[in-house]
């Protein structure tokens, strides 16, 4: 990578603004870059992949400040908004629901579905990941060794959940995981994005006209029959909800489920202790590996709407911002030896599920997912061990959220 001077001004532009993100060096670990400038340069301009330069907040206090602050938006239309990619640029039917809005109408949307993913309604699904849990150990103790744990475990696990909670028919997974994959490929072209985009948006479309039409006790379902009907909800706007939730729910689990998996095979000591452990250990390691491996790893977007100082550094109304959880979650003035795995500390003030208003609606299910998952694919198999070498497993990078490609395991 070619060396970054740090050496300008008060306003925190630099020589050579740094592309970002940064490429890795050690899968485990966000880009060594980062420890960086949340050292020398905090809060800095980087350039993105469309040539903007927004800023970029290394340090857990000024991260926690930036995500908590009304001033800045989430509003993906605004000028001066750090778009991630292409395909998000294009795949409007994900960035248009409430994660790209601001109060009142995110709060609106949000407020629509809350009641399905509170800590009590999340709870009594526990019995229904439990079963799915056992199946897919069943089934994979009964098939061939080595297996992908991503294909076998990992991706159909929070699959089947969410499709569960929202009356979406899992044997279209393939249909759909493939749409996801190609929206949250920052690599993807603008035909692919569109493509799936499309594709997704008819998929989704024809299934709330169904359950208009048919009353079913699911998430679409009571969206249909409480909102859609009664006016208070379009149908495009359903469609976009349903989207953010049929990806955000199973995308961001089966990646820490994948690469969780690999940290704990990389620490056995500390994988023996979630096998044998109490529920108190269990919920510690869950914690540990959301901050740890912070699987959406491309910092979370805002755009300023007025001007405010963060840092020392003033960022200007319409200017984007990176608040940069991957740096925050490994910040030595917070997290002590930040880039170890250590089940046992005290993680849960970790921003890996954001903070704020757009703080991440599904993390009841999600915590509920792991802290099933982990014990229980240890203790069904207490030897599981990788099946080839660290070194041929492809790892993420390109993709929103970051985990391995695949997980060959045998046992
Ligand atoms: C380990 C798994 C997960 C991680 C690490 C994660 C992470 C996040 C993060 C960082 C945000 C904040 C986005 C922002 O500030 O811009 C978020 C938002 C969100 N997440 Fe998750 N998530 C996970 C699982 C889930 C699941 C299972 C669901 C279920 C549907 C879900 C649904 C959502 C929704 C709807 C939002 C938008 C909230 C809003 O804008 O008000 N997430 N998630």
């Amino acid at each position: 990578m070619t060396p970054i001077s740090f050496a300008t001004g008060h306003d925190g532009q630099t020589a050579a603004e740094p592309a970002y993100p940064m490429a890795r060096t050690c899968p485990f670990d966000p880009p060594a870059e980062l420890a960086r400038l949340r050292a020398e340069n905090p809060v800095s301009r980087v350039r993105l992949w469309d040539g903007s330069s927004p800023w970029l907040i290394t340090r857990y206090e000024d991260v926690r400040r930036v995500l908590s602050d009304p001033r800045v938006s989430s509003e993906t239309d605004r000028p001066g908004y750090p778009i991630q990619s292409e395909a998000l640029r294009i795949g409007r039917v994900f960035t248009r629901s409430f994660i790209g809005m601001d109060d009142p109408e995110h709060a609106r949307y949000r407020k629509m579905i809350i009641s399905d993913f509170t800590a009590r309604s999340t709870e009594a699904l526990r019995p229904v990941v439990d079963k799915l849990v056992n199946d897919l150990l069943d089934a994979m103790e009964r098939g061939p060794r080595p297996v992908d744990l991503v294909e076998a475990f990992a991706l159909p696990l929070p699959s089947m959940v969410i499709c569960h909670m929202l009356g979406v028919p899992y044997p279209d997974h393939d249909f759909f995981q493939s749409c996801s994959r190609a929206l949250l490929d920052t690599t993807a072209g603008s035909d692919a994005a569109a493509r799936a985009n499309d594709e997704l948006w008819k998929y989704l479309t024809g299934l709330m006209a169904v359950k208009e039409a048919e009353p079913t006790d699911d998430i679409l379902g009571r969206l249909a029959q409480r909102y859609i009907l009664t006016g208070e909800l379009s149908r495009d706007d359903a469609v976009c909800i349903a989207t953010l939730l049929l990806v955000a729910g199973h995308e961001t689990t089966a990646n820490m489920i994948g690469l969780g998996t690999l940290a704990l095979l990389e620490h056995p000591e500390q994988a023996a202790e979630v096998r044998d452990g109490d529920t108190a250990v269990v919920k510690s390691a869950v914690e540990e590996l959301l901050r740890l491996l912070t699987v959406l790893h491309s910092g979370r977007r805002r755009v300023a709407l007025e001007d405010i100082e963060i840092g020392g550094v003033t960022i200007r109304a319409g200017e984007g911002i990176i608040a940069a959880s991957e740096s925050a979650n490994r910040d030595p003035s917070v997290f002590e030896s930040p880039d170890e795995l250590d089940i046992r500390r005290d993680a849960n003030h970790h921003v890996a599920f954001g903070l704020g208003a757009h703080q991440c609606l599904g993390q009841p299910l999600a915590r509920l997912e792991l802290q099933i998952a982990y014990p229980a694919l240890l203790r069904r198999f207490p030897d599981l061990h990788l099946a080839v070498p660290l070194e041929e497993i492809r790892f993420r990078d390109k993709m929103v959220v970051y985990g391995v490609q695949e997980l060959p395991v045998s046992w």
